[in-house]
């Protein structure tokens, strides 16, 4: 298929089946898509929901959360489970602090230096917060590229994720990549699952080779051992 397919397929389903009401999408500053790239890292949209919106009406910017207290930031992430989560979160903000001018840096690199951001999560954030071009890779985005491109072998291995960010790269619009980033989420959320995935509503359908091929039991491939 042809390189731009996949994402001019993707925004157009997107445009009326993605997510377009989500808490952090409204207003979508980087302070709010920072916090719940975090959230969302270990935890469902549908439970993340009520805790974004708690945490941001007690702390509502990146100054109150490096100024309050590590307990305070710890109550409103109890029940959410890896509080590492929230230590990283609150040292993050911290560090903006102190070495950013207490914004969220708009740099790949300097957001990967902070405490609890990865590549794909810096990729996100950078995307959805100020629509950089920014690939990502989370375990959603790995199960819709192995299977598109009926990539075999373990997502966790690293010649497989390294084919797999190159699938992520080629296929990057030049507009829209906030969109374009919820859109991937929202695809491996709701069509492209696990188990049983719904390849009969799917946008990239025509060009699936697990879906050809009858193969999307086997991918993505499960961990050796
Ligand atoms: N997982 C990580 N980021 C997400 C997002 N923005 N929407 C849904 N699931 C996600
Ligand atoms: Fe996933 Fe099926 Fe869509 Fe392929 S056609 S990307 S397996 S939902």
């Amino acid at each position: 298929g042809n390189a731009r397919g996949f994402s001019t397929r993707l925004l157009d389903w997107f445009d009326h089946s993605g997510r377009h009401d989500l808490p952090w999408q409204h207003p979508r500053t980087p302070y709010r898509v920072w916090l719940s790239e975090i959230m969302l890292q270990q935890t469902q949209v549908r439970t993340a929901a009520p805790y974004f919106e708690r945490f941001v009406a007690a702390l509502p910017d990146l100054p109150a959360l490096a100024e309050a207290e590590l307990e305070q930031v710890l109550a409103l992430w109890s029940g959410l489970g890896y509080y590492a989560r929230a230590r990283n979160l609150h040292a993050a903000a911290r560090h903006c602090m102190a070495l950013h001018d207490g914004e969220l840096p708009r740099d790949i690199d300097a957001l990967v230096a902070l405490p609890g951001i990865g590549r794909s999560t810096a990729a996100a954030i950078l995307a959805q917060a100020w629509g950089d071009r920014h690939a990502i890779l989370d375990g959603n985005v790995k199960r819709v590229l192995a299977r598109y491109h009926g990539v075999a072998g373990w997502p966790g291995a690293p010649a497989v994720e390294r084919s797999l960010w190159a699938f992520a790269e080629t296929h990057l619009p030049d507009t829209r990549l906030a969109d374009y980033t919820q859109a991937q989420m929202d695809l491996g959320a709701t069509l492209c699952t696990r188990t049983a995935p719904a390849c009969v509503l799917c946008p990239l359908q025509a060009e699936c080779i697990a879906r050809i091929e009858g193969r999307t039991a086997e991918l993505p491939t499960s961990k050796p051992g």
